[in-house]
Parts: C-alpha cells; sequence; structure tokens
C-alpha cells in the first residue's frame, strides 16, 4: 500500500475480479538500478464479474514504460496510469493480450517487498502485495495464472532461478545469459519469485513416494555452502513426513531455497522457489544453537508444507490468511513433535502462544483469527493468525479425532486442489468427513480474546461421585463487546490421592473418553465410583487456547507436577505454583517487605533434581526456567510495575538456586556433554538442562555462577555453551562480562548472524546503563538500520525482551525505540511497525510509565510522513 491514508478493507465487501488473467509471460532484464519486466497477460473477461467493467490493475511505486493491447500499442486516451494504478478505460469483452513494460530500481528498494538486492543478489518478496511493485496486475490471491519467467542478466550473476522447472537457458549475444522457468501450475502473484545472483548450493535428489525424482537444493553466500547441510537435511525429511503423514507428494521437478541476508520475514513459500532469512538456513555448530536448529527445522518444514496447504490450495482473499498459516503452523509443530519430543515441543509451543498471542488477544491489536477488516494486510501476519490459528486445528483435530480429521483433510485437498478457497469451505470438509455440526466452533474463527475457563469441582465421599463445574468467559475485545460461548475440549483426567490415575466413569457409570466438550456458558459433569478425593488434572496437553483458572492448593498442584501421567500437566502444575509465588513476591516488594521462597516449591524441585530431571533433561530444562517476568506481568494483567516483577523473580529464583545449590552444582557436573555435538533433541535436552541448572545456580550464588560460566564460555566447543555462558555472565556484570563480550566479537567479526546475538543479548541486560549501551552500539561500524535482522537484534531485542529497561520510569526506554521506528518507517515500514508493536501491552503498565508510553506513541502517530503500515498499528493501540 502506498496511499497516504489507506481505507479499511471489509471482508463482507468481497465480489470476484471483472477480468481473469490465465497467463502470464514475464521478461526481466535484471539491472541493479534499472531492471525491465515485460510482462504479457493474457486477459479475459470473468464470467462471475461484472461485463464492460474497466480493467483496473495494481501498482506499487511503478513506471511504466509502453503498454500494448493484442500487440498493437494503446492510445493515450484509452488507459490512465499513476505509479499505484493502470486503469483499462473500456476493455475488449473477448480474451485479449495485454502487454506492459515497467522499469524498477532493486537497489533502491529499501522496503524489501517486490524485487530488491540484497548483499548483491537479487531476489523477491512478493507476499502479501509486492507482486504489484514489479508490475501492474490484478495483485490478488483469487487470480490464479499459469506464469513463464524468463530472465536476463550479465555474467556476474550466474545463477537465475525462478518458480517450477527450468525450460531452457542460454547465452546471449551481449555476452551476458537468460534462463526460463516454466510453473504448470496456476498461482496468484504473491506466490511469484525470481533470483539472481552468484551463489553457492548444496544438492540432493530426492525419490517421491511414487518414484518420481526432485533436485533438491540450498543457495547460500559463497562459501557458506557447507553451513546449509541441515537445512537440506531438514527439507528432505519434511517432503518425507508430508508423504507418510498426510499423504502429499510434491509435484515439481525441483525444489530450490535461496538464502538471503536481508528480509522482513522468516521465509516465503512461493512456489518450487523458497526465499529465506538465511538466519533460517545456515547453521555450524560453532554459529549456531540449538534452538537455532530447531527454528531451522520448523520453518524449513513450514515453508514446505505450504506446497500443499498455501500454494496449491490458496486464499480466496487475505481474509483467509489463517487457511494457509495457522493450517501450516499445525503441520509443522506435528512435524517437530514427531522429530523431536511431542511432550517438550507441546510445552516450547504453548510458551510462545502465552508470550505472543496472549497479550495481543488482550490488548488494542485484538483481532479475529479471521479479522473481518484491515488497513493494511502486512498488519495481520500476527500471533493470532498463525499461532492461535494453529491452536484452531489443533481443537478440531481433538473434537472431530485423528481418523474424521485426516479424512477432512483428504476431502479438503481433494475438493480444492488448484483453487482459492476459504474458511467456511476448509471447514465444511470436516463436517462432511466427521458427521458432526461444526457451526459453533466456527466461531472460533470469528471472535477475538482468550476466553477464561473456571473449574469448580465437589467431591462427595458418600455418593462417591466427583462434580466437576466448568464455566467459560471470553472478555470484549476492540469492536466486539458481548461474546457467545466457545466450543472448548477440555482433556482431563481424575488423579488419586495415591497419585495413581482414576478410570473415568460417568454418573450412569460408562467409560468416558476424558474430552469435556464445554459448548455453553455453564456445564457441569459428574463421574461416579471414584473411590477417595481426587485431584483433577485439567486442559491437559493444552487443550484449547484459554486461561484456566482452577481452585487447587499449592500442595494439589505439586502433586500433579509429581504424579500426573500428562507432562503437559506436570510442567503447567509447576508453572502455576510458581507463578504464585513470585505474584506474591511482587506485592511483597511493592509493600516494601522482603520476600521469601517458601518450602512447598523448594522440596518439590529438590525431589525432582534427585529422582526424575535427568530422565528426560529437555523437560526438566522447562520446568527449572520457571515463568518469565513477561509471564508474571500477563498474570497480574494491570498496574505493572516491571521492576517490581524483575526483582520478585530474582529473588525467588535467588532462594530457589541457593537451598538447591549442592544439587545444582552436582548436575552441572554429571551433564556435561562428552560426545562429539550434534543438534539432535537428544543432545540438546542435556544441554538446555544443564545449561538451566547453571542460570539457577548463578541466581543463587552470582560469584560461584560467573566462575562457572567464565569457564564454560572458555571451553566451549559450541555456539549453545558459548552463548549461554555469555549471557550468564551479562547477569552477572563487571570486567569479567566486559571481557567476554570483546572476545566474542572479536571471534565473530565476520559473522553478522552471530553478531546479531552479541547486539542481543547486550540489548537484554536488565540494568539502567544499557540504554546508553544500546545508543552507542548504534554507532557500530557492524550495526545497520538498514538489516532487518541487525535491528531486530538490537532494537527488536530492547524493545520486545527487556521489560524493565524499555519501560524505564522515566520514560527514556520508550522515547529511544519511538526515535528509531520514526527514523526507519521511511525506508522500511513492515519493519517500523513490527518494532511498534512493542507497546501493544502499554496500557496495563502503572500510571506513570503509561503515560510515558503514551507519549511515546503520540509522537509517532504525529510524525510526518508516516507509512500506512505503522499508522495502523499506532492507530489502533491509542485508540
Ligand atoms: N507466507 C510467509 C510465511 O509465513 C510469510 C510472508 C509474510 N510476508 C509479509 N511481508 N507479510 O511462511
Ligand atoms: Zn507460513
Amino acid at each position: 500500500m502506498s496511499a497516504e491514508n489507506a481505507s479499511l478493507i471489509r471482508l463482507e465487501d468481497y465480489r470476484p475480479t471483472d477480468y481473469l488473467i490465465d497467463t502470464v509471460a514475464l521478461t526481466f532484464r535484471l539491472h541493479p538500478t534499472d531492471t525491465r519486466i515485460v510482462s504479457r497477460l493474457s486477459v479475459r473477461p470473468n464470467p462471475a464479474g461484472q461485463t464492460g467493467a474497466p480493467l483496473v490493475l495494481d501498482g506499487d511505486d511503478l513506471t511504466l514504460v509502453s503498454i500494448s493491447l493484442d500487440d498493437a500499442p494503446l492510445a493515450q486516451d484509452a488507459y490512465t496510469v499513476s505509479p499505484s494504478r493502470l486503469v483499462i478505460t473500456a476493455p475488449p469483452q473477448r480474451p485479449f493480450t495485454l502487454t506492459l513494460e515497467t522499469a524498477v530500481n532493486p537497489t533502491a528498494n529499501t522496503k524489501l517487498m517486490g524485487l530488491y538486492r540484497s548483499s548483491g543478489v537479487y531476489c523477491t518478496q512478493c507476499e502479501a502485495d509486492g507482486f504489484r511493485r514489479i508490475t501492474y496486475f490484478l495483485d490478488r490471491p483469487d487470480v490464479l495464472s499459469v506464469y513463464t519467467a524468463r530472465i536476463e542478466a550479465d555474467a556476474d550473476t550466474p545463477l537465475l532461478l525462478g518458480n517450477g522447472n527450468l525450460v531452457e537457458a542460454g547465452a546471449r549475444a551481449d555476452g551476458g545469459h537468460f534462463a526460463v522457468w516454466h510453473d504448470p501450475f496456476p498461482k496468484p502473484g504473491y506466490l511469484f519469485a525470481i533470483v539472481g545472483g552468484d551463489l553457492d548450493k548444496v544438492e540432493d535428489v530426492f525419490i517421491t513416494a511414487s518414484g518420481r525424482e526432485v533436485k533438491v537444493a540450498v543457495y547460500v553466500e559463497k562459501g557458506k555452502s557447507e553451513r546449509a547441510r541441515y537445512a537440506l537435511d531438514a527439507l528432505q525429511r519434511s517432503m518425507r513426513w508430508d508423504e507418510d503423514v498426510f499423504g502429499r507428494e510434491y509435484d515439481l521437478d525441483v525444489f530450490n531455497i535461496v538464502a538471503v541476508s536481508d528480509f522482513n520475514m522468516g521465509a516465503m513459500e512461493n512456489k518450487g522457489l523458497n526465499i529465506f532469512n538465511d538466519k533460517y538456513v545456515l547453521a555450524s555448530e560453532d554459529t549456531a544453537t540449538d534452538g537455532d536448529y530447531a527454528n531451522i527445522e520448523a520453518i524449513i518444514a513450514h515453508e514446505y508444507f505450504h506446497n500443499w496447504t498455501g500454494n496449491r490450495i490458496t486464499c480466496r482473499d487475505w481474509f483467509q490468511l489463517c487457511l494457509k498459516e495457522g493450517l501450516t503452523v499445525f503441520r509443522d509443530q506435528e512435524f517437530s513433535s514427531d522429530a523431536r519430543s511431542r511432550a517438550v515441543k507441546r510445552i516450547a509451543d504453548v510458551r510462545v502462544l502465552r508470550a505472543s498471542q496472549f497479550p495481543e488477544d488482550a490488548g488494542p491489536l485484538a483481532h479475529p483469527v479471521r479479522p473481518r477488516a484491515y488497513k493494511e494486510i502486512n498488519n495481520f501476519y500476527t500471533a493470532t493468525v498463525y499461532e492461535k490459528g494453529a491452536e484452531l486445528i489443533r481443537v478440531l483435530k481433538t473434537l472431530i479425532g485423528a481418523q474424521s480429521f485426516r479424512r477432512g483433510m483428504d476431502l479438503y485437498f481433494d475438493r480444492h486442489d488448484g483453487t482459492a478457497a476459504t474458511i467456511e469451505e476448509f471447514i465444511a470438509c470436516f463436517a462432511e468427513a466427521s458427521g458432526q455440526d461444526l457451526a459453533a466452533f466456527s466461531r472460533w474463527y470469528e471472535q477475538a480474546g482468550t476466553p477464561r475457563v473456571t473449574a469448580r469441582g465437589i467431591y462427595d465421599a458418600g455418593n462417591r461421585t466427583y462434580t466437576l463445574t466448568l464455566t467459560q468467559e471470553t472478555p470484549p475485545t476492540p469492536g466486539q463487546p458481548d461474546k457467545h460461548p466457545m466450543v472448548i475440549p477440555v482433556a482431563l483426567g481424575l488423579v488419586g490421592a495415591d497419585g495413581r490415575e482414576i478410570a473415568l466413569k460417568t454418573a450412569d457409570g460408562a467409560p468416558h473418553d476424558g474430552i469435556v466438550v464445554l459448548d455453553t456458558a455453564e456445564k457441569t459433569i459428574t463421574f461416579s465410583q471414584v473411590d477417595s478425593s481426587p485431584t483433577p488434572s485439567l486442559l491437559r496437553e493444552f487443550s484449547a487456547p484459554v486461561i484456566l483458572d482452577i481452585d487447587l492448593s499449592d500442595d494439589d498442584l505439586l502433586r500433579l507436577f509429581a504424579y500426573d501421567t500428562d507432562p503437559f500437566n506436570q510442567w503447567q502444575s509447576a508453572q502455576t505454583v510458581a507463578t504464585r509465588i513470585i505474584r506474591r513476591a511482587v506485592d511483597d516488594i511493592r509493600a516494601g517487605r522482603t520476600p521469601q521462597t517458601p518450602d512447598n516449591l523448594v522440596h518439590a524441585l529438590a525431589e525432582f533434581l534427585d529422582a526424575r530431571a535427568t530422565r528426560d533433561p529437555a523437560f526438566a530444562a522447562q520446568v527449572l526456567a520457571l515463568p518469565g517476568e513477561s509471564d508474571i506481568a500477563r498474570e497480574i494483567g494491570s498496574d505493572i510495575d516491571p521492576d517490581a516483577i524483575h526483582v520478585a523473580r530474582k529473588t525467588i529464583r535467588a532462594g530457589l538456586g541457593r537451598a538447591l545449590a549442592d544439587k545444582l552444582a552436582a548436575l552441572y557436573n554429571d551433564l556435561a556433554v562428552t560426545a562429539r555435538y550434534r543438534p539432535d533433541a537428544a543432545q540438546a535436552g542435556q544441554r538446555a538442562l544443564r545449561n538451566a541448572v547453571l542460570d539457577l545456580l548463578t541466581a543463587g550464588d552470582p560469584t560461584r555462577g560467573g566462575a562457572l560460566a567464565q569457564a564454560q564460555f572458555d571451553s566451549a566447543d559450541n555456539m549453545t555453551d558459548r552463548i549461554v555462558a555469555l549471557a550468564t555472565l551479562t547477569h552477572v556484570a563487571g570486567l569479567a562480562c566486559e571481557n567476554a563480550l570483546a572476545a566474542f566479537a572479536a571471534r565473530y567479526a565476520d559473522n553478522p548472524l552471530v553478531l546479531d546475538k552479541w547486539f542481543s543479548l547486550q540489548a537484554m541486560i536488565a540494568e539502567p546503563e544499557t540504554l546508553d549501551r544500546v545508543k552507542a552500539l548504534l554507532d557500530h561500524p557492524a550495526f545497520s538500520l538498514s538489516n532487518p535482522n541487525r535491528t531486530r537484534a538490537l532494537v527488536g531485542s530492547f524493545a520486545m525482551a527487556n521489560p524493565t529497561q524499555f519501560a524505564r520510569p522515566d520514560g527514556a526506554g520508550f522515547a529511544f525505540v519511538a526515535d528509531i521506528i520514526i527514523r526507519l518507517d521511511p525506508a522500511n515500514p513492515q519493519l517500523a511497525s513490527r518494532l511498534a508493536t512493542a507497546f501493544r501491552t502499554w496500557k496495563t503498565l502503572e500510571p506513570g510509565r503509561r503515560a510515558h508510553a503514551e507519549a511515546a506513541l503520540e509522537r509517532i502517530a504525529a510524525a510526518t510522513p508516516l507509512s500506512p503500515d505503522v499508522s495502523d498499528i499506532v492507530g489502533r493501540m491509542l485508540d
């Protein structure tokens, strides 16, 4: 969008286009500052559109060089053109060919949308509306065309890639060369891509289930190809998994992935030519953490899975974004669960959901998983569409069962292949496959806000019954004051006093499957033949994206932590107790009292460390991490003082660290990995636990922890251990920290992705000097606001992951981030807008900080010029 004041686009206003474009033949003559694009479109009136309507093509920042219709130059009075629109006033009411030539400047394209250059590589990003920055087009997802792209370039750009299969390549008389790519699968413009550059690659051949050969390759900057091996392996495992689990085969002769260093998002699923932020491709044990490896695996899988959920079946309009994104996130989560530990993956995903989506759903940016209206679509690539969208697929699967779910997916692929579909069409497939009425379930897509479920249970010893009453309420969100009940599957079990699972029987004695579907405001269920007072374990595996309020005592919860058969709820129970304790500590601190670490949690963790921690190290690491500061802030919900939360959490952790010091020190020694580095779940889990142990130990005894961290930093043979040691040193501060930071920077001076970690760590230090440090780092020779990864590392980490310093009581943190947003916006509005969402919880702060946040937002809102992206986000936050 380049309009000054974007208007509201509404779902209810959808209507088909008046024209269709069956084929698109593009010729690119690549040039750093003057690339020419000739586009030949075969256009015909759409039977579903309005006869005789003008043909209105989208553009954004375009220069039209020439235009002809059926190969005859078009008279000037037959069309009107501006950088953002081309209108053919009275097009023929029969099929015709429209030929356009446009000129663009890839080097000047700082928005990183359309055709741009990143470290000398030509690449494209067309989702959501970047194709219109290449040529005038019906740039919307329901216009599907077959594309052929001819790319011409000089000899210094030897690699030329496009969508689909390579059909022709050769030399040109001028010393340059060309390649022609043809994609037989009809697609919308947002899936179009080309790449031109001089890159290295790793490649292999993948044999599909039906025996077809596919050449798979990952392209990266020269000299970095060894670091692309893991990505290539993850791709092949993804391809196999989609065959095995969803019955989906790949459909072209080649599948290419290209990594670029300047990218607004994670990656993009262009048909047969995925383009990635190199952060999610490049990995070696010396440069990437276990977490980086896991992210690479997940994102490679995500983009690959889009080939069926996104490309073969795309979205009718951008309101349906969750149709491809929520579903594809669900698929990549399942893939990672199968490749790693399902329970640990679930805990990690729920942590992300709560940290990123719950605050969105509870604040001024709340919107339904399928929004009803938007001003700027790029602001709707949100945690709600992606993460909550994935939860809804999980809810659906729980409601209808795994078999019906798979049948529904098969039906969806069958029925909608090659089309642009809607959420209604998607849900209809599952209603049909399961025979269930899913009308009430659909409400999840319409209604914003996180439902709050309250559970109250009564045990009747005389009748040996346990009666559970569940109620639900969804709070008002912008534009939605009144909410209807949602369909909430509550997976549950009853744990007996002896720690054993009680077999569930309904009131009439029949077996119960352990899923109560709460689909009304209140529901009561009675279980029979319960011999002793049970502890309910509710919302097992986090069976729905809700907030659960349950009246269990700390002792009840600690019993679940010890005995629950559901690992998620084991973790959740410890988490809930710790949250309560830290909240009480926050109250203590604000009232001037000194908080105490209670014995019950100490004992429970001591027992856990003795008996269970090393059985599943990755799980144990999640337990020891305890709730983060933003988790506590979210639970408190209003009048938040981030400093009090920081001190409270630190105090409680210090108490735990001291009380458990001996056990932690012993574990730290025992857990050392002696085998050669592997990024797999088992080894990563062991490192994660050892590093969580170090963290807690350091909380209790900074001197001792600092010494261990220093030794770990000096001897680490992998990035995971090295960066954790460095982070630990930044918590204990002092000269050791500064020396280690300097050594790290020197060692990785020529590795941008690792330097990002260095910038990020410093931006997250919870001390008042950090703001000055961050400001000074803006002038570091390696810093650049035009590289999104670098900006996210320094400014993003400060704004999103340093709650005490971003929300400094003097307002200087907010003011600094506001300044950067205003500076960044003219060059890269998408990045600026993302950064601005750091303010989304500003209304939950205590009055002093809230006033500073509001002033910073007002200042951004008043800046001119202001992009539609930032204007939309800031406008909604101030509403
Ligand atoms: N479809 C991509 C993915 O999730 C995201 C691209 C979003 N890009 C954008 N500029 N809004 O895999
Ligand atoms: Zn996606």
